[in-house]
């Protein structure tokens, strides 16, 4: 999998687009995302399977609606897995890097994991029962203004906001926030990880940096999972895990992800260890 894109411009380019023009993406860009997508692979060795969907397939936005939140979309993508440990994760981590390759292309998407009608579009991607379908995302060209709607949705989320440094990071323990000024090179992935989109913009990300590896945990928050059928919070890891692996490849820094290092620390109420990554 090439990583031919730049994760700061690119992150500072892509943001939640749920407007789009009534344009459908030309065939030979398709070829090109489709082509992307066959090479993607994730730390966590989960399959995570692509469906495709336009418009033209669809038989009515009733059926196949996002409850007004998306307009103008004629392509939709959509991801499915196995239930399996880490397969959310892993899920995360190839949207989000299929997200950030279109982005750098000039194309928008959208990651919904709550607000569209998941019956009309298991039923017109062909997905079958014995799989888990997370998420989808419409994708195609920005409108140039946001919906009425749009605008809401993101004061009501404060989707321009992000958490500070202090609030996601933690040096040996978590009661010593990070400063990120004694970090050096992990500045920039650390960094890129706290920009990331996240379901209603929670950024359930936390890392303790502890002997020369950097501990992902999922601040889980209290109830919010409860209106799906699995961890969706999960996937905004392995988000992270995105962010920070191709942040670190981009600046030549190695090291290698692990699920099973968790280190010996006390944990405060709603904090679960995920994954690792360890410096080489
Ligand atoms: C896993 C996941 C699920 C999401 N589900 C929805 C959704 O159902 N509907 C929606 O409008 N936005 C959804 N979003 C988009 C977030 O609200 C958005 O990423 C966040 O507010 C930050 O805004 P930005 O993406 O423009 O930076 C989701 C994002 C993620 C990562």
């Amino acid at each position: 999998m090439n990583i031919n894109f730049l994760m700061e411009e690119t992150e500072k380019k892509r943001y939640s687009v749920r407007n789009y023009l009534e344009r459908e993406v030309e065939p030979d860009t398709k070829e090109k995302i489709e082509s992307y997508i066959a090479s993607l692979e994730n730390p966590f060795g989960k399959k995570v399977n692509f469906h495709f969907l336009n418009s033209n397939e669809m038989e009515g936005e009733e059926k196949l609606g996002t409850y007004g939140v998306i307009k103008g979309a004629k392509q939709y993508m959509g991801t499915t897995i196995k239930l399996e440990p880490m397969a959310l994760e892993a899920l995360g981590y190839e949207l989000e890097a299929v997200i950030l390759y279109l982005a750098d292309l000039g194309l928008g998407t959208c990651w919904l994991g709550g607000t569209f009608n998941r019956k009309g579009f298991a039923s017109a991607m062909n997905i079958g029962e014995d799989e888990l379908f997370p998420i989808i995302t419409p994708y195609g060209y920005p409108a140039e203004k946001m919906h009425i709607k749009e605008k809401a949705m993101r004061r009501m989320i404060k989707a321009d906001h992000r958490k500070e440094w202090q609030e996601l990071f933690y040096n040996n323990d978590f009661s010593t926030p990070l400063g990120e000024e004694t970090v050096g090179d992990l500045r920039f992935p650390l960094e890129m990880v706290r920009l990331g989109p996240s379901a209603s913009n929670k950024q359930p990300w936390r890392v303790l940096l502890k002997d020369n590896a950097c501990h992902f945990y999922e601040y889980k928050e209290p109830g919010y999972s409860k209106y799906f059928s699995y961890d969706i919070q999960r996937v905004d890891m392995g988000i992270a895990a995105a962010h920070f692996d191709f942040s670190v490849k981009e600046k030549g820094i190695n090291g290698d992800f692990d699920t099973e290092c968790e280190p010996e620390v006390e944990l405060p109420e709603h904090m679960e260890y995920r994954f690792s990554w360890i410096r080489k």
